[in-house]
Formats: structure tokens, C-alpha cells, sequence
């Protein structure tokens, strides 16, 4: 049967329609289509009857054996029939044809019912009767209430499956970008809430319908990301069935930055996905997920791309600037610590999970080798404290030797003025981003919570993090927990590192903007070093305004005093952020799912990596991989 006839049962509710099995075979029982090159894959609706439908699209495409080639435009359909109304995310179903496009969800919920007839009379359009209608609408009388209703507006459907919750859901901005697409990395509170809810169907779907999407081949002019890229986002398109007039089809459609703003590569999504693979298991306790094949090979693609040999000498993730939740220009290419963190505890959830074999040896070798060499690396050169700084302010520079202090040849000149009067005696951090001659100060508030969560930091400065927070409240947490990045980039630095972003001017967005949703990484990390006062007491900062503001993407100012210039009301990771940090605050052992706690060998490997000889390192590269350290 040739690799794109092949029909195969469905074994549960999810889909995975498209298999790429002449490149690789990595799927398993729940495929009911396979075949090579599809560009999207989806169900089709005819006659009230969907029907799983794969198609073809003219594109070029890599074969296996590197050559390029042209896919002619080809269509086949009824490989399955599912009964499946009609899927769309439910800001399709308030602003675009009312109620023939009514959700799954919404037509089962007279809630949901009650909000839509409102939304098609005008009400909920006006900014200032929102939140009291919504209000209204779901009889709720707290925040959390509130917060629940509107997350649960936000999940998206595909044939009839919840798969994921749209990045914003404002009714009152016209122009709506890509907010209206299920962004990997958004998603994930909402995952965790949904987890700690116990409604685990929504991550599951999640988790197998994006593990279809990495499979494809995007390209940007010609050229094509390594294989094992998840997408920065997707959406569930209705589209009309070429040649039937009846009928429409739903296809889910992603973008691995070929279409985002700047071409940015989403380095963190399959980090994130594979956080989220380890909390669903662990929540839910239905490891048959992640010990599927086609989950295991997801697992090992996402793995072997992070771990390729390039021209690194570190063990930190080269990156390009924007490849994480900062997806815009702001100085951060290079080894910025947000990845760095993810990428650690990504390494030790997916060792968790690996299945043991025979065939995953090396693989697992390279892993336990580069989360020693990474604890190492960051926890040696990132960390910065009074004591840290003041032996950089008395470095000798220039050393040309093997055992060299100044190791990346820091000019002191480069300790930024801000930096002298902004450290406190008591506490620490670890620095934005590490490069040869070049120390980037900032402090990145998603990067220093994920190494305290990952263990990627040790525990004392685990707690000098905390204790720094604590110091800083003012700057880091001020009116909005929390800052994204503290301080911001002015005048020209703004100018040359920005590119003059007009979107990033000093204390907004990415440039030093507040960013609720941090408040469950914030609660997640506090929990984990059982100091759950220091959340406890940034939750009730947010509460002050959060729901009243109408949970908007991010603040601007210094304090965070404004709502940002051009940020999103009703964005659902501040939404699940809130809830996640409160349910984690009801129920603290819950934050364990999320936990990587310090591994024994790692922190052995550690301390002899600290008495190492550098010179022993000096030898032909063998099959085991040496980092520079
Ligand atoms: C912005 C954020 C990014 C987020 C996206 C959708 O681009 O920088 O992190 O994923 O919006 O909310």
C-alpha cells in the first residue's frame, strides 16, 4: 500500500489524521490517514456528516534524501467518517456568522448561550459594559468565577474536540493578528488549570493534535526548519470544500514563524510541550500518552534537535533573538537563560519519560551530559550577586590560558551604572544572556522562576532569587506582578537594540512591560521552596485590578500603572495565570507537577566537574561530547 493511501483505524476520540512515514515512522495506533506531504490536515463536513479528509497542496518539499522536489496539487477525502459538529473557536462563533457557527461547547451551555445572544444584540461590544455583563451572564461573584467563565469561552474546537484556548478573546479590538490562533506556549496555564481541574480531556487532545503539526514541513523562501520544530501557534480553519458548494471542511493550520512578525523560530515550544507531556502524566496518571510511540518519537525529534552538533562552545542553546516569549527584537539572541531553563528542565521531564531501550542509549547519554555541563555553565557564569559583581568590577582581562579567571574576557567597564545601585546585599540572580566579552545584567523574570522551578539553579540561589524579588518588590512586582524584564532599554540602546521598535519603547511590552501571566510561574517557584507568602502577596496585588482592568496582556510603566498602549484585554494566559496561581495556592502539593527536583548524580557530576583539570578536557573528540565548562 503505498505511504499515502494507507487508511487506518482510530483507536480513541482524538485525531491524528497525517503521517509522514516515508521520512520517518513514528506513528502508531490512532493514525486514520497516512500519507507523505499534506500542508494541513482536517475534517470535512458534507451533507451533516464529517469526514476526515487529508489534501494536497503544490509545494516543495524535502525528501528523504535531502532533494527537493515538487508535491503536485492532488485531493483524496474519505479516509473516515466522524460525527463531529461544527468546530470553531468561539471568537468565530461571536463575530462572524452568529449562530450557524455556533461551537460545541456554546450550543451545550445555555451560560455561553446567554453570552453569544448578547454578543450578536451589541451588548458585550461596549468596552464599559463588558464586565458587568459577563458578570451577568455567568451569575459569577468572584474573580476566579469570572476567570473560569472566561476561559472556558476561550477553548477551541476541532471536530467537536476541545484542543486548545485562543491567545486573547477581546471584542473590541478589530485587528486581531494571529490572538485569535492556540499558541503553544499560551497555552500551557491553561493546560495546567485545566489539570489541576481535573479535566484532562482539553490537554491530551493538545498534546496529540500539536505532535501531528510538528511533523510538517514549512518553509520560509525555500528553506526549511529542522524537523522536530513545534509550531508558535495554530488555528482551526472552516474553509469551504473546493468544488461543493455544501460543503466545508475544518483543517488545523500552523505557523512555525513562517507567518509571524519578525519570521521568529518558537525554539520554546517543544520544550514547553514536553513540560506540559510530563504535568498531563503526572496529573491525570495516564501514562499511556506519553509512552505511545508516535509521543516517544515526538519526544526523541525535539531532543535530538536541541541536541545536534553545531559550532557551539557552550552547552547553553544558541538561538536567534524572539525565540521564546520575547518573540521580538530586544537584544536576547544568543544563550538568553528563558531558554536556557526550559531547555534544563525539558532534558530532565523528558528523561522521566523516555521508555528505556536500547535504541534511545546514546541519546540519553548526550542528555545526561549536557544537563551537567549546562548546571554547571549557569549556575558558574549567570549567577550575579554583590559578591559576584565585585569580583567582576576587579577583573584582569585579556588572560590567554586554560585556567583563566575572566574566562569570556568581561570588560568591568561593561557593569552597568544602574546595576551598582540596584543590587541588594542580600540576594542574587542569574544574568539575562552569556556571549564571549558580553554580560547581559537584566534580570528576565520567566528565565530566573523556570531555573528555581527546574532546579537549574541550587537551592541557595533558589532562595537569593526569592530573597531578590522580595528586595525589589517595588521595581519587579509594583502595580502588576510582574515584570518581564527589569530595567527597560532607553534612548539609544533602544534605538539599536529595539531596531526603534515603536512597540517596545521603555516600559512596555517586552521593554520592562508587567505581564500577569508570570504570576503562575511566580506562585509555582515560591511554592517549590515553600515560601508560598511571596505569591500569596503578589496575588492579592493583581486582584486589585486585574479583573476590573479586564485582564489585559501586559502594563506599561515603571510601576505598571497603565493598562499597556496596545495590549489585548481578555488574554487568556493572564486569565489562567490567575487561576493557576490560586488553585496552586489552595492546593500546593499540586505544584509538584510541574516541579524537576535536584537530581543526586547531577549535583555529584556537578562537584566533580568543579575540581575538573580543564586540561584533562583537551583530548580528540571521542563519542562522548565534552562542553566547554
Ligand atoms: C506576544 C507575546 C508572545 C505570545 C503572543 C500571543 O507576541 O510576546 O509571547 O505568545 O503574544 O499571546
Amino acid at each position: 500500500m503505498g505511504a499515502s493511501e494507507a487508511a487506518l483505524p482510530i483507536s480513541s476520540g482524538a485525531f491524528a489524521p497525517q503521517f509522514r512515514t516515508n521520512l520517518r515512522s513514528k506513528f502508531s495506533s490512532i493514525c486514520c490517514v497516512k500519507s507523505s506531504n499534506d500542508r494541513q490536515y482536517g475534517c470535512m463536513q458534507q451533507n451533516g456528516v464529517r469526514i476526515l479528509k487529508s489534501y494536497f497542496r503544490n509545494r516543495v518539499i524535502r525528501n528523504v534524501d535531502g532533494l527537493f522536489e515538487e508535491e503536485k496539487q492532488r485531493t483524496r477525502s474519505e479516509s473516515l467518517r466522524c460525527k463531529c459538529s461544527q468546530a470553531e473557536n468561539i471568537r468565530g462563533a461571536f463575530l462572524e456568522d452568529g449562530s450557524r457557527r455556533l461551537v460545541n461547547g456554546l450550543a451545550n451551555d445555555p451560560n455561553l448561550q446567554r453570552q453569544h445572544l448578547k454578543y450578536e444584540k451589541g451588548n458585550l461590544l461596549s468596552d464599559d459594559g463588558l464586565t458587568a455583563a459577563t458578570s451577568n451572564v455567568f451569575g459569577a461573584n468572584s474573580s476566579e468565577d469570572e476567570a473560569w467563565s472566561l476561559l472556558r469561552a476561550s477553548m477551541v474546537y476541532y471536530c467537536g474536540n476541545p484542543v486548545g484556548t485562543i491567545a486573547a478573546n477581546d471584542p473590541s479590538d478589530s485587528n486581531t493578528l494571529n490572538y485569535d490562533q492556540v499558541f503553544i506556549r499560551d497555552f500551557i496555564p491553561s493546560g495546567i488549570a485545566f489539570l489541576l481541574k481535573g479535566d484532562y480531556e482539553i490537554v491530551r487532545n493538545f498534546i496529540l493534535h500539536t505532535l501531528q503539526l510538528q511533523s510538517w514541513e514549512k518553509t520560509m523562501d525555500c528553506h526549511s526548519p529542522g524537523q522536530g520544530l513545534m509550531p508558535a501557534s495554530f488555528k482551526v480553519r472552516t474553509v469551504p470544500l473546493d468544488g461543493d458548494e455544501d460543503a466545508t471542511e475544518e483543517v488545523l493550520d500552523p505557523d512555525f514563524g513562517e507567518a509571524a512578525i519578525g519570521r521568529v523560530a518558537p525554539v520554546d515550544s517543544g520544550l514547553w510541550w514536553i513540560i506540559l507531556l510530563r504535568a498531563y502524566g503526572k496529573s491525570s496518571g495516564d501514562t499511556s500518552v506519553q509512552e505511545r510511540i508516535d509521543v516517544q518519537t515526538g519526544i526523541k525529534m525535539i531532543l535530538k534537535l536541541c541536541l545536534a552538533d553545531g559550532f557551539d562552545m557552550f552547552p547553553t542553546l544558541l538561538v536567534t533573538d524572539g525565540s521564546c516569549m520575547i518573540d521580538r527584537r530586544m537584544g536576547i539572541h544568543g544563550h538568553p537563560l528563558e531558554i536556557q531553563a526550559l531547555f534544563y528542565s525539558a532534558l530532565l521531564c523528558a528523561r522521566e519519560m523516555l521508555a528505556p531501550e536500547e535504541a534511545s542509549a546514546d541519546l540519553i547519554r548526550a542528555l545526561n551530559n549536557r544537563l551537567v555541563a549546562m548546571s554547571f555553565h549557569i549556575r558558574e557564569y549567570y549567577w550575579i550577586d554583590m559578591k559576584k559583581l565585585n569580583e567582576i568590577y576587579r577583573y584582569k582581562t585579556e588572560e590567554y590560558s586554560f585556567d583563566a579567571v575572566n574566562k569570556f574576557n568581561i570588560y568591568p567597564d561593561q557593569i552597568p551604572p544602574w546595576l551598582v545601585k540596584w543590587m541588594p546585599n542580600r540576594g542574587g540572580y542569574l544574568i539575562g544572556n552569556l556571549q564571549p566579552a558580553h554580560m547581559d545584567f537584566r534580570f528576565f523574570s520567566l528565565g530566573n522562576l523556570w531555573a528555581v522551578i527546574s532546579s537549574l539553579a541550587t537551592t541557595d540561589q533558589s532562595h537569593a532569587i526569592l530573597d531578590f524579588i522580595e528586595a525589589k518588590w517595588s521595581d519587579l512586582v509594583a502595580g502588576m506582578p510582574l515584570k518581564i524584564c527589569y530595567p527597560a532599554l532607553e534612548g539609544e540602546e533602544w534605538r539599536i537594540i529595539t531596531g526603534s521598535d515603536p512597540k517596545n519603547t521603555p516600559w512596555s511590552y517586552h521593554n520592562g512591560g508587567s505581564w500577569p501571566t508570570l504570576l503562575w510561574q511566580l506562585t509555582v517557584a515560591s511554592i517549590k521552596m515553600k515560601r508560598p507568602d511571596i505569591a500569596e502577596n503578589a496575588i492579592k496585588v493583581a486582584e486589585r485590578r486585574i479583573a476590573t482592568d479586564k485582564w489585559p496582556e501586559y502594563y506599561d510603566t515603571k510601576g505598571a500603572r497603565f493598562i499597556g498602549k496596545q495590549a489585548r484585554l481578555f488574554q487568556t494566559w493572564s486569565i489562567a495565570g490567575y487561576l493557576v496561581a490560586k488553585l496552586l495556592i489552595a492546593n500546593p502539593n499540586a505544584a509538584n507537577i510541574l516541579v524537576n527536583v535536584e537530581d543526586a548524580e547531577l549535583v555529584n557530576a556537578f562537584s566533580f566537574a568543579l575540581t575538573a583539570n580543564p586540561r584533562r578536557k583537551r583530548m580528540r573528540k571521542g563519542p562522548k561530547q565534552t562542553f566547554i565548562i
